[in-house]
């Protein structure tokens, strides 16, 4: 049986919708690829104009996104009104129209023919629509009379569709990306916020704790058994305000992107060497032995030397915490041919749970709950460590086995390059 002969009007409707989902899928801008179709569809219908016009959506009003033909660059400054002519007329009833002569039209506005003295004779205009609301219309002109018929009007209607998503699409991807930048700017104000007030905190803890110093070293008279005590508690709750201030101080500087890399030629076992006696004085009273080992000759790093000593601080001084018995080896090798240095921290403490790992490195995070925590900490010493080392370009690895103690891998760049 021979196929039935598929009629012509919708062989061209065919034809502009196969055009159409050829240009979506090329890189092409939206804006162009509507301008494209439409340039293409007005050629077929024999049209001398064609336009694009958008709903304002506070107002109501019209004006046009896309105008094409002869006129086309003075139309771009004109707004028709809510309901003004056949433009306004199909945005608001959402009926599509053909026009065949606008002198028997009384919905037709001359005010734009006045403007760009183009001289109107018949309209065919469809709405655009996406989830049945109206966005806006298409529109195309021609100088002669009776130019359009109703098979014009399927043609743009099936463009009308596709057109309509490719507006909203675009639409919605702007109202993101504004989102976005909103957020941004909003977290960088916060954490600019914090930065600035951690650091006027840190002034007057200061003042605290010298003077509580003061009082403790009898400079300014003797003090009683019960005075000494109290005054030593205040002492020890104000250096952990303070710690917890410089945390929170070097994390919202990060964060608001205030920190500078500061370049200088040192040695991995210079920094070693100004740590260990912190390390030694938190290991006292515990029965746990520290080394450090050099497994092969380390090359001299070129880097920011005061970030690589806290991120091997906070890193050496939590095994030093969670481990009460058994031994903390912290070693250290070059590794692919002297590029990068690898620490590796490996504690025989309490181990991390396998479901908090995740989340070691977020602040704040903690394996014990506040309530029943017997180690200090505020859960900030990991994800300073963690964005120190993004910013030298490094990474960290951790395993770890409750009760049986953790490993904490880290990669350092030996040479800094931004
Ligand atoms: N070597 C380790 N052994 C066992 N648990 C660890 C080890 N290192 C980190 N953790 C776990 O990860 C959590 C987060 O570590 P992080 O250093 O960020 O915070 P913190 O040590 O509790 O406090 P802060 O470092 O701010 O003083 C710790 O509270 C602990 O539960
Ligand atoms: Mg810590």
């Amino acid at each position: 049986m021979r196929p039935e002969p598929v009629p012509l009007e919708s062989e061209n409707e065919i034809q502009i919708l196969a055009a159409l989902s050829d240009l979506m899928g090329t890189s092409m801008p939206f804006e162009q690829v509507i301008a494209t179709a439409m340039r293409f569809t007005s050629a077929m219908m024999g049209a001398e104009g064609s336009s694009l016009l958008l709903v304002n959506r506070r107002e109501g009003n019209l004006s046009f996104y896309i105008a094409l033909g002869e006129k086309a660059e003075q139309l771009k400054n004109i707004t028709l009104a809510q309901g003004e002519g056949i433009a306004g007329f199909v945005a608001q009833s959402g009926l599509p129209i053909v026009v065949s002569d606008v002198r028997r039209e009384l919905r037709f506005s001359r005010r734009v023919d006045q403007v760009t003295g183009f001289e109107t004779r018949s309209i065919a205009c469809v709405p655009l629509r996406v989830r049945e609301e109206l966005k806006g219309v298409i529109e195309v002109v021609s100088k002669r009379i009776g130019a359009f018929s109703d098979k014009d009007l399927d043609v743009l209607t099936a463009i009308a569709g596709p057109v309509a998503v490719m507006i909203e699409n675009a639409r919605l991807i702007d109202e993101v990306k504004g989102l976005h930048d909103k957020l941004e700017k909003a977290g960088r104000l916060k954490a600019e916020f914090l930065a600035t007030m951690t650091h006027e905190l840190r002034t007057p803890i200061n003042i605290v704790i010298g003077n509580l110093d003061i009082l403790l070293g009898g400079f300014v008279g003797e003090l009683n058994d019960r005075q000494k005590e109290s005054l030593k508690t205040a002492l020890r709750n104000s250096g952990e305000a303070l710690n917890l201030v410089s945390s929170l101080l070097d994390l919202s500087r990060i964060e608001a992107g205030q920190f500078v890399i500061r370049m200088e030629e040192f040695r991995l076992e210079d920094v070693w060497t100004e740590l260990e006696m912190l390390f030694r004085l938190g290991l006292s009273g515990k029965n746990v032995e520290l080394s450090w080992e050099i497994q092969a000759p380390l090359p001299a790093l070129q880097t920011d030397k005061i970030k690589v000593k806290e991120i091997l601080s906070n890193i050496v001084f939590n095994a030093v915490k969670f481990t009460d018995r058994g031994r903390i080896q912290v070693s250290t090798a070059p590794v692919r041919g002297g590029d990068e240095v690898e620490v590796v921290v490996q504690d025989t403490g309490v181990g991390i749970p396998s479901e908090f790992l995740p989340f070691i490195f977020e602040p704040f995070r903690q394996a014990e709950g506040s309530f029943t925590r017997s180690h200090g900490g505020v859960g900030l010493g990991l994800s300073i460590a963690k964005r120190l080392l993004n910013l030298l370009h490094g990474r960290v690895e951790v395993e770890s086995e409750v009760g049986k103690g953790s490993t904490f891998r880290i990669t350092i760049p030996t040479k800094y390059s931004a």
